[in-house]
């Protein structure tokens, strides 16, 4: 089977009656909606989403989910996937362009789960560029900012449009690479200080479970 499709469908064998639960973006998450959709119809199980992307929002609507607000409730369990996972549980996420809905959900919850496939996993963070979500009108202090502290910033392009990707939340995204990420929970607190970065994807000291896929059984790394 697909690995992420296994770790999808595994976690969404995790969920339990009346929880809330986030609903990451991407592939992989993509997986564990329909798990949790199908789990919710067969088992009629009273659970409320909370989607981390118009993405997730639709399907959600489209597998059945109910969906509620972080105004409303806190999240009991998040599920999301993510684009490096290191050993000591960091990843960076936002490939997508989702990370700063994902953070505010996936920090809300009691229990973060995460779901990816083997080729996720890395000895250190930082070959995959960090995604910063920046407001358009501060884009060039910005750029010079992470250039100051040795950040190449690439403007992410839109794909189907012609111009710069728009976030779910109207902003630009800068993929920025650095030559080494020797402190990732300190650059995750330096880049959200610079003004106009609305949220950056280094998420450190969050993970509570890795679900890893392989050709057998699925692994766990837990914290
Ligand atoms: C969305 O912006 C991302 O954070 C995704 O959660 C991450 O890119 C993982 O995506 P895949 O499951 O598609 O690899």
């Amino acid at each position: 089977m697909d690995q992420k499709r296994q770790v999808g469908l595994e976690a969404a064998l995790r969920v339990e009656d009346g929880q809330v639960v986030g609903l990451g973006t991407g592939s992989t998450a993509h997986y564990f909606i329909k798990g949790l959709g199908d789990r919710i119809k067969e088992e009629e199980l009273d659970i409320l989403g909370i989607p981390t992307s118009y993405q997730s929002f639709f399907l959600a609507q489209e597998c059945g989910i109910p969906v509620t607000t972080l105004d409303e409730h806190q999240v009991d369990l998040a599920v999301d996937g993510a684009d490096e996972v290191d050993p000591q549980l960091n990843l960076i996420k936002g490939g997508g362009g989702a990370h700063t809905r994902e953070k505010m959900v996936d920090y809300d919850a009691k229990t973060f789960l995460v779901i990816v496939d083997e080729s996720k996993l890395v000895e250190r963070l930082g070959k995959f560029p960090v995604p910063v979500e920046v407001l358009p009108l501060a884009y060039r202090v910005v750029k010079d900012h992470l250039l100051s502290i040795g950040g190449i910033p690439n403007l992410r392009m839109a794909q189907m449009k012609d111009g710069p990707f728009i976030s779910d939340n109207n902003n630009f995204i800068l993929d920025v690479q650095f030559t080494s990420l020797p402190d990732p929970a300190q650059l995750e607190m330096e880049l959200n200080n610079i003004p106009g970065v609305l949220e950056n994807g280094i998420f450190t000291g969050a993970v509570d479970e890795v679900l890893i896929g392989s050709s057998r059984e699925v692994k766990s790394l837990k914290r």
